[in-house]
């Protein structure tokens, strides 16, 4: 195979979940320009078909579906099965980061001290246990079959603790605390990577997590200022900087991997 021809998912077919999300229609339209037959799924069908419209190719498929529920995902499995008659690659993309309602109490509200037990448990929910649902429903065809890559989204925050500075503004008080759920739940994703990887190996099923750092979306000024410091690149990464690494384990060129974390942070956890 000729080295661009690594990447090339024509005729496969691919699951995104969260894919209405800032980085979930960068992934699906990756995967699309690749050749890719895209299963765009959310929680809103209104804003998949939205997603989906903008994408090339016409043989993708939108979905309503909730990761936390083993009904949804079995319903969109059949859904999946009738349209193209394979799952090929899932990207477990969907996941939730906490917000707090009021600015003006997130940072007493996002201390470690009182954080919330019902925060806690919505983005275990989400985050690891509608990573855990989905592999399980949306992978085992992929298992059956003998082939498939499935590419769990983690974070920095998976591999590292929050440098809690970062969330100040120069000379004033904490806005708010990175909350301990989010990176429990991230470096649950990269070792349940690990598990499946050696578990699904035998079955020529890849697992890998892809570890993005943090996307510049409108933050404001000193906050993007705090994160480049802390990079190599001394810049946030822009949504579609992720793109590449998504292929590269979509495809064939990462055919000898699995149960790895491709870290694209713009070098956060290199210092
Ligand atoms: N944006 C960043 O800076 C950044 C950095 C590192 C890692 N990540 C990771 O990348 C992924 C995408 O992040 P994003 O910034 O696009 O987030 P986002 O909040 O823009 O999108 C998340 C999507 O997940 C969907 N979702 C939430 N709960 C769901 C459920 N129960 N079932 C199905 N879908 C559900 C939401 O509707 C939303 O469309 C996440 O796993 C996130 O942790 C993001």
């Amino acid at each position: 195979m000729t080295a661009s021809g690594l990447f090339y998912l024509h005729g496969k077919t691919a699951i995104v979940t969260g894919a209405t999300g800032l980085l979930g229609r960068q992934h699906c339209l990756a995967l699309a320009e690749a050749g890719a037959d895209v299963v765009l799924a959310d929680l809103s069908l209104e804003d998949c078909k939205a997603v989906e419209a903008t994408l090339p190719g016409n043989n993708h498929l939108s979905l309503v579906l909730d990761v936390t529920s083993p009904d949804s995902l079995l319903a969109a499995r059949s859904a999946i099965l009738k349209h193209t008659g394979q799952i090929d690659i899932l990207v477990n993309n969907a996941a939730v980061n906490d917000r707090f309602e009021h600015p003006a109490l997130a940072a007493e509200q996002s201390k470690f001290e009182y954080y919330p037990l019902d925060m806690w448990n919505k983005s275990l929910a989400v985050n690891v246990t509608g990573v855990f649902l989905a592999a399980q429903i949306l992978g085992t065809p992929m298992a059956e079959r003998g082939a498939g890559s499935i590419i769990n989204i983690a974070s920095t925050y998976g591999m590292v603790g929050p440098d809690q500075s970062i969330y100040q503004k120069p000379g004033a008080e904490q806005v708010f605390f990175k909350s301990p759920a989010y990176p429990a739940t991230k470096g649950a994703v990269l070792n349940f990577t690990r598990y499946l990887a050696a578990y699904w190996g035998h079955r020529n099923v890849r697992v890998n997590a892809l570890s993005p750092g943090g996307v510049e979306n409108g933050q404001e000024d000193w906050f993007i200022d705090n994160y480049s410091r802390r990079t190599a690149l001394g810049r946030m990464a822009r949504p579609d900087d992720y793109k590449g690494a998504l292929l590269f384990l979509a495809s064939d060129a990462s055919a000898y991997m699995t149960g790895a974390n491709l870290v694209v942070d713009g070098g956060w956890t290199a210092m």
